[in-house]
C-alpha cells in the first residue's frame, strides 16, 4: 500500500521536471502520476526542487493549515513550482489542464516523522 508521504511524492514531486516550453507537461504529468483516474483532480501543484529540500520545509515552525490542522509549514525560500488546474469545461476522461509555472514560497503538511503528506498552498 501507498504510504501518505509517497502519495505526496507522487502527487507533488517532480525535482528534475521542467516544464518550461511544455505546454502539455500538466496535461501529461497528471495522467502520468494517476490523478486522472476515476475523476480529473481539479487543481494540483508539482515541486521542481530537490526531495531534501521539501522535507527540510516541515522544520519550519507549525503554521495553521487551510483545514485547519496545524501541521502546515511555509517554506523559507521561493520554489519552483508548476500549477495545474483543470480548465473550464474538461470532462472526465478527457482531462485537459492549464500549464503555469510559478516560483514561490510553498506551504506543506508534514506528519510525526517530520515528512511531508500534503501540499496545501
Ligand atoms: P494533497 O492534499 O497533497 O493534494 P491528498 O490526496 O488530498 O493530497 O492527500 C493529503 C494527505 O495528507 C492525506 O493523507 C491527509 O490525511 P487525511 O486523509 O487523514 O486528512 C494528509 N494530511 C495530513 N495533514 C493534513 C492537513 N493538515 N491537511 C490536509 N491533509 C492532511
Amino acid at each position: 500500500q501507498e504510504t501518505p508521504a509517497e502519495r505526496f511524492q507522487r502527487q507533488h514531486m517532480d525535482s528534475d521536471g521542467n516544464p518550461n516550453n511544455n505546454p502539455n507537461y500538466c496535461n501529461q504529468m497528471m495522467r502520468r502520476r494517476r490523478m486522472t483516474e476515476g475523476r480529473c483532480k481539479p487543481v494540483n501543484t508539482f515541486v521542481h526542487e530537490p526531495l531534501v529540500d521539501v522535507r527540510a520545509i516541515c522544520i519550519q515552525p507549525n503554521i495553521r493549515c487551510r483545514n485547519g490542522q496545524n501541521n502546515c509549514h511555509k517554506s523559507r525560500s521561493s520554489m519552483r513550482v508548476t500549477d495545474c488546474r483543470l480548465k473550464n469545461g474538461s470532462r472526465y476522461p478527457n482531462c485537459a489542464y492549464h500549464t503555469s509555472p510559478a516560483k514561490r514560497q510553498i506551504t506543506v503538511a508534514c506528519d510525526g516523522n517530520r515528512v511531508p503528506v500534503h501540499f496545501d498552498a
